[in-house]
């Protein structure tokens, strides 16, 4: 059975250093305890404002994953500065988001489709460099169809609106038909030949029907789990996120040994 990987997500360690400018709490410890707790890989988001990782950040990340023999998975919007720090550290992968500067977080997935044109050279250049790339986009099939046409290796569904929805107490049928778009992208993006990644907003509620989404591969969690570690500490926090994605996959048995199969 195909074991579903589990990227922790660290820039809001970051957040809480730079409330106070001091150099506390250190998001490299964080991932250094993340991997030591289960995390699979790292992910980190240089946004354009420097808000929580800073690029010394990325420079300490990149050696510690490297000397872990662990994936970076840096997060950063497609502009051609991004691209460069991406080219100059070549990690294992970039996953390509939207960013505007008010937005609190990633809002929404990025519009592959409209930017096509501009988003198709940036990844072939990462790819080139050896970098995985992805595309984080909302769960549309014209989105992961876009996502595979400009060259993406990876495709990161959104799963924000789902656990916004889950943790709003939407109704059923709300957050059913979310589900179900997070499923029917996975399905087509495997069936396109992508890797399908998905994360934002899950906590240990979502976790488990997102997991159970037999196509994904990698999820990548941070705020929940950052949250949570200032209660339980971040090594039981990852084990425990991790033994509900394993339960998760281990009910979705038959349905993971049929997408093994296709
Ligand atoms: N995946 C991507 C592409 C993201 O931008 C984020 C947020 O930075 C996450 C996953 C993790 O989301 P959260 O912090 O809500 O778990």
């Amino acid at each position: 059975m195909t074991r579903l990987r589990l990227g922790v997500n660290i820039d809001h360690v970051a957040t809480v250093r730079n409330a106070r400018g001091e150099g506390y709490p250190d998001p490299v410890r964080a991932a250094e305890m993340a991997l030591a707790a289960g995390a699979d890989g790292i992910t980190a988001h240089l946004r354009e404002d420097r808000r929580h990782i800073s690029d010394a950040d990325i420079d300490a990340l990149a050696v510690t994953c490297r000397r872990r023999g662990r994936p970076l998975n840096f997060e950063c919007a497609v502009t051609p500065e991004m691209e460069a720090i991406a080219l100059a550290h070549r990690p294992h992968a970039a996953c390509l988001v939207p960013e505007r500067r008010e937005e609190v977080t990633t809002e929404g997935g990025l519009d592959v489709v409209k930017g096509h044109n501009g988003i198709a050279p940036v990844v072939r250049r990462l790819v080139d460099a050896g970098i995985r790339v992805s595309c984080f986009v909302d769960p549309d099939l014209a989105q992961v169809t876009a996502a595979k046409s400009v060259g993406a290796q990876v495709v990161e569904l959104h799963t924000g609106a789902y656990c916004q929805a889950v943790r709003e107490r939407k109704p059923q049928a709300l957050t059913d038909a979310l589900l179900d778009n997070l499923r029917k992208a996975a399905a087509e993006a495997h069936r396109l030949g992508l890797e399908v990644h998905a994360g934002h907003g899950i906590d240990y509620e979502t976790v488990k029907p997102v997991a159970a989404i037999p196509e994904l591969m990698e999820l990548n969690i941070g705020h929940f789990l950052i949250g949570e570690a200032i209660f339980i500490g971040l090594g039981p926090a990852i084990q425990r996120m991790r033994a509900l994605m394993e339960e998760a996959r281990t009910n979705a048995g038959p349905a993971l040994a049929q997408v093994n199969s296709r």
